[in-house]
């Protein structure tokens, strides 16, 4: 049997719907393009034309945001909305890498933004089994309930840019995680939820290097095309992400990820229309 292409592999994931069966399938494939990059043995990246959306199981039922019923989190029912919400990210999470390794084939890039993007997907895979496993030690599932239905939205947005998709996704929404994320393992700290306060500690760490990922490949394209990479950012973010970014920021973690003040703080008004 042929290994299949690395595009190959990508399409393979986004159009598996469960979720655990979606993350096993990543974390083969993963540890399958390692194995072959360690032994000095490159799978040919292939082409191969993603899903406009990834499949997805049948339950959470997607709900429009505003419809998502709000988070109590000095409940128990508060701090399993936050596990459930945290684990539908991690899915849409470990499609938008596989989706970025597929769907922008016709740009040459180095090796070194496949194996970025496939260990983002792999640590997303972990990350969702990881809340998976503390949504069930508690009677819950993913799945149990509603998610919001939005979350494709900026993959959808950028389909034809790959710079526009490094400037919304690793560089907004994924450093959005960071500011907000010390805040959720205070919450369950709080609520001495020991397995839910590890999970999302592995997470914080493992997000700073996708959103370092995403700013490193996105000055390398700047300086491929000879861009200002402060301008071009806010104009990629005006243009696909819809609304201002919201302080508080994590300065101290989005610096180790490679994007500066500069960057975000003039995103927090809402751009003039154009
Ligand atoms: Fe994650
Ligand atoms: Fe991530």
């Amino acid at each position: 049997m042929t290994t299949p292409t690395l595009a190959q592999m990508a399409v393979e994931v986004l159009g598996t719907a469960d979720g655990r069966v979606k993350t096993a399938l990543s974390r083969a494939h993963a540890a399958t393009w390692f194995a072959a990059r360690a032994e000095g043995r490159d799978i040919p990246l292939g082409r191969a034309q993603p899903p406009l959306r990834p499949a997805r199981p049948a339950r959470p039922e997607l709900l429009d945001p505003r419809d998502v019923p709000r988070r109590r989190p000095g409940s128990e029912q508060g701090r399993i909305a936050m596990l459930h919400a945290v684990a539908h990210i991690e899915l849409n999470a470990v499609d938008l890498h596989w989706d970025i390794v597929a769907r922008f084939a016709e740009i040459p890039m180095p090796l070194g933004f496949y194996d970025d993007w496939v260990k983002s997907a792999d640590e997303e895979s972990k990350h969702f089994n990881m809340i998976c496993d503390c949504l069930e030690a508690i009677g819950s599932h993913y799945g149990a309930l509603p998610a919001h239905a939005g979350m494709w939205r900026a993959a959808e947005d950028t389909a034809n840019d790959l710079m526009g998709r490094l400037a919304v996704v690793p560089m907004v929404l994924e450093a959005r995680g960071l500011d907000v994320t010390p805040g959720m393992i205070d919450i369950f700290r709080r609520a001495n939820e020991t397995q839910a306060v590890e999970a999302m500690q592995v997470i914080y760490a493992e997000e700073v290097h996708h959103v370092a990922y995403g700013s490193k490949w996105f000055h390398f394209l700047c300086g491929r095309h000879e861009l200002d990479p402060k301008e071009t950012f806010h104009a990629l973010v005006r243009r696909y992400f819809h609304g201002a970014l919201k302080p508080p920021f994590n300065e101290e973690k989005r610096a180790e990820a490679g994007i500066p003040p500069d960057f975000y703080w003039p995103l927090t008004e809402i751009a003039p229309a154009r």
